[in-house]
């Protein structure tokens, strides 16, 4: 399919796609038409047997410095309301594959968010994270005051969401928001290897295991134990899980195929 915004290899290495934001003018500020575009790619990678894992990039200078102001600036509540940009964004979180984001730059309010929506994140050293929307008198609409309060804890979370300050990659790490920081000449490459150490591994088990962690976040122990059970269970339906352990016996490496 051909996009305007976004950019999308398929295979931009084994079973890996890649997916880049692209309004670098715009510091690939997230336009309705480009969270749409977003939207129907990673459904499309998301049903493609071929693609196990998808990075979502922007470019050096930006991931993405929020959502469209300037699309914003003139609108009401109800054009806001009836619009419903939202369900765009409730459809991204229903990725059921792992999804890494390769962040250097700008990832301010939406684009924030929309690394946080991803599962894991690799930055840059330059990369700076923030929640800015208050300077411009509104706040977080898209996952910004409850994502950011469960990864960096409510302290740091109330300072960026109430000052707009912007913290580096070196504060993220500490605060647990990112996975790691490396050279900005190398993010791509590294979440490129991040991608490809959960490619080797069984497509349906990570499917699985991604639901369930994200589990933790919407319910008891209890309810989350029950679904974990549930889904462990499940893996022993798998021909993966019949190959990963038969291979695991015969010492020699599992091949995956998904099923
Ligand atoms: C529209 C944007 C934009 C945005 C940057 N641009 N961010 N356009 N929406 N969010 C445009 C600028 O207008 C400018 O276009 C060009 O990109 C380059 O930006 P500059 O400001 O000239 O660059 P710089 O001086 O380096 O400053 C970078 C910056 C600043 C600090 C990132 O651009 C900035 O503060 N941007 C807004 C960040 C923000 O408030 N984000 C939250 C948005 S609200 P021209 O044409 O002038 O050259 C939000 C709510 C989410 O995200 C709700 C859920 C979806």
């Amino acid at each position: 399919m051909a996009y305007e915004f976004i950019q999308v290899e398929p295979q931009y290495q084994p079973h890996t796609a890649l997916v880049r934001l692209n309004r670098p003018k715009e510091l690939n500020a997230l336009n309705l038409q480009l969270m749409g575009e977003l939207r129907d790619a990673l459904k499309e990678l998301d049903d493609d047997d071929n693609v196990r894992v998808i990075v979502l990039t922007g470019n050096e200078r930006a991931f993405a410095a929020g959502a469209d102001i300037k699309q914003m600036a003139g609108k009401t509540a109800i054009d806001m309301l009836n619009i419903d940009q939202f369900s765009t964004w409730d459809q991204i979180k229903k990725t059921k594959k792992p999804l890494i984001a390769a962040v250097s730059g700008f990832a301010l309010g939406g684009g924030c968010e929309l690394a946080m929506t991803c599962d894991m994140i690799v930055a840059s050293e330059t990369a700076q994270f923030g929640q800015p929307e208050i300077k411009i008198g509104v706040m977080p609409g898209a996952g910004g005051t409850q994502r950011l309060t469960r990864a960096v804890g409510k302290a740091r979370a109330m300072e960026m969401v109430l000052t707009g300050k912007f913290i580096s990659a070196d504060e993220a790490l500490a605060a647990g928001l990112i996975n790691r920081i490396v050279p900005v000449d190398i993010y791509l490459t590294e979440a490129m290897r991040l991608a490809a150490d959960i490619a080797r591994m069984s497509p349906v088990a990570a499917k699985l295991a991604k639901e369930s962690v994200n589990q933790a976040f919407n319910t008891s122990l209890d309810e989350g134990l029950l679904l974990e059970r549930k889904n462990f269970y499940l893996l022993f339906a798998s021909e993966d899980q019949t190959e990963g352990m038969q291979a695991f016996v015969e010492k020699r490496k599992p091949d995956f195929k998904g099923r």
